[in-house]
């Protein structure tokens, strides 16, 4: 697999990196056309600190078994900490019946499609709020993972590693980035995300 050529608008039409992700993306299945945003928003606070490969049987599993947030909130918070397995970092699982409970009880069991209010449930942060927005309901938002920042520091920002937490100036550059077109930006994010995941990676800064 090779990175894509730096010629060209890096996000504009017939962007090399569109155009890579075209052709390499991994088929998972919260990027499914028809995942849904409960589906996704699992799938996030699941992806925060473990690898692709040990999530998806875990992520299967609590869709089967609670398809929507009420499912999840009829069960008790034991019940979700003992289906979160070995996925580590269980408390993960606790917020996750946090907020399925708070979207039952105060959003009408729906799953919000804006950041701002994403940002009000248990455990969604900066990076998951803007996340479920482009990944579930295909919104321009500026998601910053440490995978796309990295990418972006090497590509756009002429440093190896990007600093401790996004800067200012850092998120100010990925938003002038962002394709205009909402669809378009929903892809480039998870687009950049992928190649940080399966080229440009953490142990190998050639990539
Ligand atoms: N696709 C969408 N979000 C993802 C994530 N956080 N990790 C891997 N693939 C993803």
């Amino acid at each position: 697999m090779t990175a894509p050529a730096a010629a060209g608008p890096a996000s504009g039409p017939g962007s090399p990196v569109l155009d890579w992700y075209a052709r390499h993306a991994r088929e998972l299945p919260w990027r499914a056309p028809d995942c849904t945003p409960w589906g996704v928003l699992v799938s996030e606070v699941m992806l925060q600190q473990t690898p692709v490969a040990r999530v998806l049987p875990v992520w299967q599993e609590w869709l089967a078994r609670w398809p929507e947030p009420a499912d999840l909130a009829a069960s008790s918070p034991g019940e979700a900490v003992r289906a979160w397995g070995r996925l580590g970092y269980p408390r993960r699982a606790l917020r996750l019946h946090a907020a399925a409970t708070e979207l039952t009880e105060r959003f009408g069991g729906v799953v919000p499609d804006d950041e701002v209010t994403l940002r009000q449930l248990p455990g969604i942060g900066e990076y998951t709020a803007a996340a479920v927005a482009a990944f579930a309901f295909g919104r321009r938002a500026v998601v910053l993972d440490t995978n796309v920042r990295r990418v972006l520091a090497r590509a756009d920002g002429g440093q190896q590693w990007p600093a401790a937490s996004p800067t200012r100036a850092e998120r100010d550059r990925a938003a002038g980035l962002l394709p205009r077109d909402a669809a378009t930006s929903a892809r480039w994010n998870v687009a950049l995300m992928e190649l940080g995941a399966l080229v440009c990676t953490a142990r190998r800064p050639e990539g």
